[in-house]
């Protein structure tokens, strides 16, 4: 039998159901928000992640599902969202008008990372980008529409850690100052560390094993007077937005392209794996595959997670069943049951049924388990009265009979 791959999975209802909900949820924030669909490719040249995600990350080392095809070609399953939507920025042209781009998206992403709670190969993200705006005020609202669509969602208990990173400028004098210290301590540093810490000196800081002391004893960047400004609008706006948050000064992020604001929501339900969602202004990522200048914003939400956060806290929706469960006996009440259920679909109320070629019982105990409100029943007496009977299935008592011509309008009133 074939089975799923390690850290791939089925999503069942109601997992399905709460995905959806979850989405829609986003969408109608987006949709406040100004925010319009972008769908990109999951496959991609694999350059472009490495040139943007960055090649020292763990990302592009280590868990890059990237493959040459049957041409020749380096491609990659993408990791983010984030590289592709910059590339389409580029590639189709959409700083046309000066405008500012707000876009989303949703669809999986591919990590080969080691799969546990929380953590899969396969996942979704729910991710925005707001580019062309330099402004802390789209770090602010960026941040907020995050937290918004958490809120929408049903996703209690969520924090906002918030840090920046200086701009290019203040990276470029701390990289170095960085590196001088870490040469002094190459001993101290896992392997891992050791052998990148040329290549990109500020991976460790976000390296599980070394980040913890080097937050502690490593120099503390320090920030020049237009990212201290920038940093301490962007808080101001979130108060004014009533946006709760702290400052995490070791939290750097593991992807190569943010400068200034970073940030993440993390869940304390989900355990080792807490982050919701995390993103951060990224400036120069755009220039740098060779677009306009164009300084940007955004951030992902991991829907598998956000939909663990939801479960936990016991807040998915119910499950609902149709309103109407068909059971009918014999060719001619088939025949009816099923034109009377399409009739009642056309006008919004849901109806299901399960086989009419089955015996009343089964189809009456697939009635019970499907958790309609009413077992909508159709045998002979009622072929010939033109009536159904009506039976309630969520321990209401009685029976009634109600005209075919009648049941949708009688259906349209909900139980008590
Ligand atoms: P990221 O922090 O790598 O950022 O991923 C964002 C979110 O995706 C995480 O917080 C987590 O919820 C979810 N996620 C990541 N990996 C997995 C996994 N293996 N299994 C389940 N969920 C996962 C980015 O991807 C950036 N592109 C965000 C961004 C957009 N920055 C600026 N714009």
């Amino acid at each position: 039998m074939n089975r799923t791959l390690r850290g791939f999975r089925d999503i069942l209802p109601p997992d399905s159901e709460l995905f959806s909900a979850i989405e829609d949820a986003a969408r109608e924030v987006f949709r406040l928000h100004g925010y319009r669909e972008i769908r990109i490719p999951t496959l991609e040249t694999k350059e472009l992640f490495v040139k943007s995600t960055g090649d020292t990350t763990d990302i592009v080392e280590k868990e890059m599902y990237a493959f040459t095809d049957g041409g020749g070609r380096e491609v990659a399953m993408r990791p983010e969202g984030t590289p592709g939507v910059a590339r389409a920025y580029i590639e189709q042209n959409l700083s046309q008008g000066g405008r500012n781009a707000k876009l989303f998206y949703i669809g999986p992403m591919f990590r080969a990372e080691r799969p546990q709670a929380g953590r899969y190969r396969e996942f979704t993200q729910i991710g925005v980008e707001c580019i062309g705006n330099p402004s802390p005020s789209a770090d602010a609202e960026s941040i907020s529409l995050l937290v918004k669509v958490l809120e929408k969602a049903g996703a209690p208990g969520c924090t906002v850690e918030l840090n920046t990173l200086g701009c290019s400028d203040c990276r470029r004098a701390y990289r170095d100052q960085l590196l001088g210290y870490l040469k002094l301590n190459t001993e101290a540093l896992c392997e891992a560390c050791r052998r990148r810490v040329d290549r990109n000196p500020m991976r460790a800081l976000d390296c599980k094993v070394d980040g913890p002391w080097l937050a502690d004893k490593a120099p503390h960047i320090s920030l020049c007077p237009g990212c201290v400004e920038h940093f301490d609008r962007t808080q101001a706006l979130l108060k004014a937005a009533g946006v709760d948050f702290k400052v995490n000064r070791t939290m750097v992020r593991g992807l190569d392209y943010y400068t200034r604001t970073v940030f993440e929501v993390k869940a304390g339900a989900l355990g080792a794996q807490d982050a919701v969602a995390g993103g951060g202004r990224y400036d120069d990522l755009i220039k740098s595959m060779g677009g306009p200048a164009a300084p940007s914003v955004g951030w992902a939400m991991g829907l598998d997670r956000a939909a663990l956060v939801i479960k936990a806290a016991g807040a998915a929706p119910e499950e609902k069943g149709p309103s109407a469960f068909f059971v009918a006996s014999g060719k001619e009440a088939g025949l009816e049951a099923f034109r009377l259920m399409s009739d009642l679909r056309a006008v919004g109320i849901p109806a299901d049924y399960s086989n009419f070629d089955l015996s009343m019982k089964s189809q009456m105990r697939s009635a019970d388990r499907s958790g309609a409100d009413y077992a909508v029943i159709i045998g002979e007496d009622e072929l010939k009265s033109a009536a159904c009977s009506l039976k309630p299935l969520k321990g209401q008592a009685g029976q009634e009979s109600v005209p075919f011509a009648g049941l949708a309008s009688r259906l349209a009133v909900k139980p008590a």
